[in-house]
């Protein structure tokens, strides 16, 4: 095994758990692979070795593919009462929260993102997250109907668990993307098999000490590290899983789907997208600017939903491109743990390859560099805040999910709605759009012409526990969050009486 170089700025508490010997957490206990394999889990900022992790297989798979069925069929989870299976999840909540510096130093050094937005953003949201499904647990509920097949009857549904649970996550929000996962899932009364991005495993593997420290009965979570084929296939194939729910890239959701079709698990997909941010003549620009900036550049694009084209009227063009371009040049990026850095690195050399080949091939086809566009450092996976100008419809820039800092910036010169809203739907995506006008009913009626899960007016990456989130189009099938994601891990069953 390569040496384990940690950074002295960790805290001891992160520090011992990501020099720990990483198990997985299957029917409660704590195991190594079956192989014994492991693989390694690298440091973004500076590429070196910070962990092993055991490296799940078929066997592996398996394994808590069966936990988790034994948890849902003859386990205690099953008989448990909802407000029990509340109490448990809010239990979770609570030990995350109170371990929330741990976790985001581990998501950083992990994920490479700054330790400020995982302390602000991952971990907290995931802790609301979690508080809010266990709110659901004792809410899910059917109705009684009126029906009128001739005789007297008494018809209502229920809404039960779907039963085992494939889930399977990628690694721009670790922590963040298992929570979306396991709460509504828990709440539903579902078991569940999680299968972690194999990019960053820690922060997935520490949760599963809370889960089981929060008292959850055995085979209700296991939660498996691996690769996609390796691990994340056999999963999604098993025959004893009800359900699979995934979040990744749209070439994976395909597989996905396919890998499903042997048993018709039901499928549900969180998926790529190429959100455009569109800036009306009449927008705020000190508003607008940041915005559309930060529409981009957080979590260093590496967003589903990031504002990757950019719209501008002819009008504000230049301004916001400039405005836009300056804000980018002087984002400082740096390692996570920095206390001054505002962009960390992208998670992985393959990231980097692919934000960077993006690059160089927008510029081939002719494309204008107005900032950034280079590696930002010798070592790590550093690339500099990028925007593009002078893109056409058809540029692989334009068309494609970058999923790195990198926006392209292209000026309206229509006042027709229903015409700029054609070019912003002009995707095979349908994910997110932003809207940025001072005009109410422009906004509005916008907002009805996009074809995307999310539309938000004078911001972007608005996100909350409450609020349904997912995909038209090649973005996705169904929706994470909300009470909607319920129905993501519920089957109903009608059930009439003769009376
Ligand atoms: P990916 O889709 O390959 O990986 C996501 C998850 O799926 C990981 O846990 C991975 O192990 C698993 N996986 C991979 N192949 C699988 C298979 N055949 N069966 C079952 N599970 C499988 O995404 P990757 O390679 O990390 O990133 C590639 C691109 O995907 C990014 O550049 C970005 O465009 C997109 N992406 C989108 C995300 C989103 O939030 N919608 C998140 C991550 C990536
Ligand atoms: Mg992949």
């Amino acid at each position: 095994m390569a040496t384990i170089a940690l950074d002295p700025r960790l805290d001891k508490k992160a520090a011992d758990f990501i020099a720990q010997k990483h198990r997985m957490y299957v029917d409660g206990k704590f195991v190594q692979a079956a192989s014994g394999k492991t693989f390694p889990v690298y440091n973004p900022a500076t590429g070196e070795i910070i962990a092993h992790v055991p490296e799940a297989e078929s066997q592996d798979v398996d394994q808590a593919v069966h936990a988790a069925r034994r948890a849902f069929d003859e386990g205690p989870w099953a008989r448990m009462s909802a407000s029990e299976r509340g109490r448990l999840i809010w239990k979770l909540a609570d030990l995350l929260e109170q371990n929330l510096e741990e976790f985001a130093e581990i998501e950083s050094m992990d994920n490479g993102k700054p330790l400020s937005v995982a302390r602000a953003a991952d971990v907290p949201l995931a802790v609301d997250l979690f508080r809010y499904m266990a709110g659901w647990a004792t809410k899910i509920m059917g109705h009684t109907f009126p029906i009128s097949f001739p005789g007297e009857f008494l018809a209502y549904t229920l809404r039960e668990p779907i039963g085992v649970v494939a889930q399977i996550i990628p690694w721009n929000f670790p922590l963040l993307m298992a929570a979306w996962k396991l709460g509504p899932a828990l709440a539903a009364g579902c078991t569940i098999v999680l299968k972690l991005a194999e990019q960053t495993p820690l922060s997935g593997l520490r949760l599963a000490e809370l889960i089981h420290e929060a008292g959850f009965p055995e085979g209700v979570v296991n939660v498996l590290t691996g690769f996609g084929e390796g691990a994340g296939a056999p999963l999604a194939a098993h025959p004893l899983v009800d359900k699979v729910a995934f979040t990744g890239s749209t070439e994976v959701g395909k597989l996905i789907v396919k890998a499903a079709a042997g048993n018709l698990k039901k499928v549900t997909l969180e998926l790529g997208g190429k959100s455009p941010a569109i800036v009306f003549p009449d927008a705020d620009l000190d508003r607008a600017i940041p915005g559309t900036a930060s529409a981009i550049f957080f979590n260093h694009g590496q967003c589903c939903c990031a504002g990757s084209r950019l719209f501008a009227h002819k009008d504000v063009f230049e301004k916001v491109v400039e405005g836009v371009s300056n804000i980018a040049a002087k984002i400082r990026v740096g390692s996570g743990l920095d206390p001054q850095t505002e962009m960390g690195p992208l998670v992985s050399e393959e990231q980097f390859q692919r934000v960077t080949g993006y690059i160089e091939s927008g510029v081939k086809e002719g494309a204008k560099v107005e900032v950034g566009g280079k590696k930002a450092a010798d070592r790590g996976y550093f690339v500099q805040p990028t925007v593009l100008t002078r893109t056409t419809p058809e540029m692989k820039v334009v068309r494609e999910e970058i999923f790195g800092p990198v926006v392209c910036a292209v000026p309206f010169s229509d006042a027709d709605l229903d015409r700029i809203a054609r070019e912003a739907n002009d995707s095979i995506y349908g994910l997110a759009a932003s809207v940025w006008t001072r005009d109410i009913s422009i906004a509005n009626k916008m907002a009805k012409r996009i074809r995307s899960g999310t539309v938000w007016i004078n911001c972007h990456n608005v996100f909350d526990a409450a609020l349904p989130f997912g995909g038209y189009k090649q973005s996705g099938w169904g929706r994470e969050m909300g009470a909607e994601v319920l129905n993501n891990y519920t089957e109903v069953k009608s059930v009439v009486t003769a009376l």
